[in-house]
C-alpha cells in the first residue's frame, strides 16, 4: 500500500495522545482505518514540557493506531495549542495589475501578502492566516475574488500566531520518534472542522474545546474564524477540585468525576446517592450526588463566564446564531450542554467527530475531535493541491508551498 494513501492525525493532548489512521479508498473518499491513545504526561497546559516522554507517548500512540489498522506510518499531520497562541484580525489592499483588471491568483496573494504584513514578534511565528472576506472596490463579502473585475482588492483575515519554541519541541518529538511533520495546525482549528457545519459557521458559532489541561475557544462569523482564545483552566481543574474537597487521590476523583460527575444541579436527582471506596485508612462512604456537582458546577460555569465575558467585550455574543458548540473529553460531563446554554443565553450542543467511513468507530466521540479533524483538514489541503496542480501533498518548499499554506485557508 503506497503510504500516500493515508492521512495521519496525531493530536498531542495534555492527557492523551491520540493518532488515528485514514485512508483513502478508490473513490478518493477517506476511511478511518485505524486508532490509538496513550497517556500523556510529558505536557503542561498545552505545552511539551518533557520531551523524553512525550516522544515515548507519540510512539505508543502511533504503534497502537498501526496495529489496529495494519498500515505503517511514515508522516503524520500534528495539531498545536498552549496559552501562546494568538489569533489577530488584520487588513490588506492592493491595486489589481491585470492590464484587464481582472483579478488573478498572484493578486490574491499579493493581497493576503499585504494583510499579513503586521510586526509578529522574532519568537513567534504564523501558524495560519486564514482570509475572512476580500472587498473589490467597494463591494465587500466576498468569499472568492479571482476572475472578478476591479481596480482595488482588499482582504480580511485571521492571522494566528504562536510561539516558534513550542512548536519546535513539538516537531522534535514526533520526528524523534521518527516521523515527519507534513503540517502543524492549531487544534481548535483542526476540531472545527470535525464539529461545525457549514451552515452554523455561516450563522455565527462559538466552539468550545474543553481538554485537560486547556480550554481552547474559536469563533466563526460569516463562515470565517474571527477570534481565537485560549483558556488555562481544563478538566484536570475539576479533577483538582474534587480531589481536594473529598480529600481523595486524584485519580479517584477523575474516575468519580467521570462515572458521576455532572455539572447542572436541575439534572440531579436530590434522593441520588453515590459510593466512595475508603482509601488511605479512611472508611467507605457514600455522598449525595448533589454534593459532586456543587463542586463541578461552579468551575464549569467560571471557565463558561470566563469566554462569556470575553465574547461580550469583543462584541461576537450577538452573531452567534448558530449557538455554541462544546467539544473535547469535557464536553462528556453531562450537564455540560445545559449549564452553556444557560451561561451564553444561545443554544448548546456536544460537537461529536462527523461520520467518516470505515469499519473503526471508536473515533466517534468528542475527544477525538481534534485527531478526527487533522485528517479532515489535512484531505482539504491535499485536494485543493491537487486543484492548483502544485505538486501534491509533498511539494517542494519555496514560494509554491507558501502560497499552498494560504490557499489552504479558503473557504
Ligand atoms: N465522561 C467524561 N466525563 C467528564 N469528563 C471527562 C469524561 N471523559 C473525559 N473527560 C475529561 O476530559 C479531559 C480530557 O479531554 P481531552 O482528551 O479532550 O483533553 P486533551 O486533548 O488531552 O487536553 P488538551 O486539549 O487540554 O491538551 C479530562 O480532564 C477528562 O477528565
Ligand atoms: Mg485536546
Amino acid at each position: 500500500m503506497p503510504v500516500d494513501d493515508l492521512i495521519v492525525g496525531l493530536d498531542i493532548g495534555t492527557t492523551k495522545i491520540c493518532a488515528v489512521i485514514g485512508e483513502y479508498t478508490d473513490t478518493r473518499r477517506i476511511e478511518i482505518v485505524g486508532i490509538g491513545t496513550a497517556p500523556s504526561d510529558g505536557l503542561r497546559k498545552g505545552v511539551v514540557i518533557n520531551i523524553e516522554s512525550t516522544l515515548k507517548a507519540v510512539t505508543k500512540a502511533i504503534e497502537a493506531a498501526e496495529m489496529m489498522s495494519g498500515r505503517e506510518v511514515s508522516s503524520v499531520i500534528t495539531g498545536i495549542a498552549g496559552a501562546h497562541v494568538e489569533g489577530i484580525n488584520s487588513r490588506g489592499v492592493v491595486a489589481v495589475s491585470g492590464r484587464d483588471r481582472e483579478i488573478n491568483e498572484e493578486d490574491i496573494r499579493r493581497v493576503i501578502d499585504a494583510a499579513r504584513a503586521v510586526v509578529i514578534p522574532m519568537d513567534r511565528e504564523v501558524l495560519h492566516v486564514i482570509p475572512q472576506e476580500f472587498v473589490v472596490d467597494d463591494q465587500g463579502g466576498i468569499k472568492n475574488p479571482l476572475d472578478m473585475i476591479g481596480i482595488r482588492l482588499e482582504a480580511e483575515v485571521h492571522i494566528i500566531t504562536g510561539s516558534v519554541t513550542s512548536a519546535q519541541n513539538l516537531l522534535k518529538c514526533v520526528n524523534r520518534a521518527g516521523f515527519r511533520v507534513e503540517d502543524i495546525v492549531l487544534e481548535s482549528i483542526a476540531s472545527s472542522r470535525a464539529v461545525l457545519s457549514e451552515e452554523e459557521k455561516e450563522l455565527g458559532v462559538l466552539m468550545i474545546d474543553l481538554g485537560g489541561g486547556t480550554t481552547d475557544v474559536l469563533v466563526f462569523v460569516d463562515g470565517s474564524p474571527y477570534h481565537t482564545d485560549v483558556v488555562a483552566v481544563g478538566g484536570e481543574q475539576v479533577t483538582s477540585d474534587i480531589s481536594i474537597v473529598l480529600k481523595t487521590p486524584s485519580e479517584f476523583a477523575e474516575k468519580l468525576k467521570k462515572e458521576s460527575g455532572c455539572c447542572y444541579m436541575p439534572l440531579v436527582d436530590p434522593d441520588e446517592e453515590i459510593f466512595l471506596p475508603g482509601v488511605g485508612g479512611w472508611p467507605s462512604a457514600s455522598i449525595p450526588r448533589a454534593e459532586l456537582c456543587k463542586i463541578i458546577q461552579p468551575r464549569m460555569a467560571e471557565i463558561f463566564s470566563l469566554i462569556r465575558d470575553k465574547m461580550i467585550k469583543k462584541g461576537y455574543l450577538n452573531h452567534l446564531r448558530g449557538g455554541v458548540v462544546l467539544t473535547g473529553g469535557g464536553s462528556m460531563l453531562p450537564g455540560a450542554a445545559e449549564l452553556a446554554k444557560e451561561i451564553f443565553g444561545v443554544p448548546a450542543r456536544i460537537g461529536y467527530p462527523f461520520e467518516l467511513g470505515g469499519l473503526v468507530s471508536e473515533y466517534k466521540n468528542p475527544m477525538y475531535s481534534t485527531a478526527v479533524g487533522l485528517i479532515i483538514y489535512g484531505n482539504e489541503t491535499a485536494s485543493k493541491d491537487g486543484e492548483m496542480k502544485s505538486g501534491g501533498r509533498r511539494g517542494k518548499e519555496g514560494l509554491g508551498r507558501r502560497f499552498r499554506n494560504w490557499m489552504k485557508e479558503f473557504f
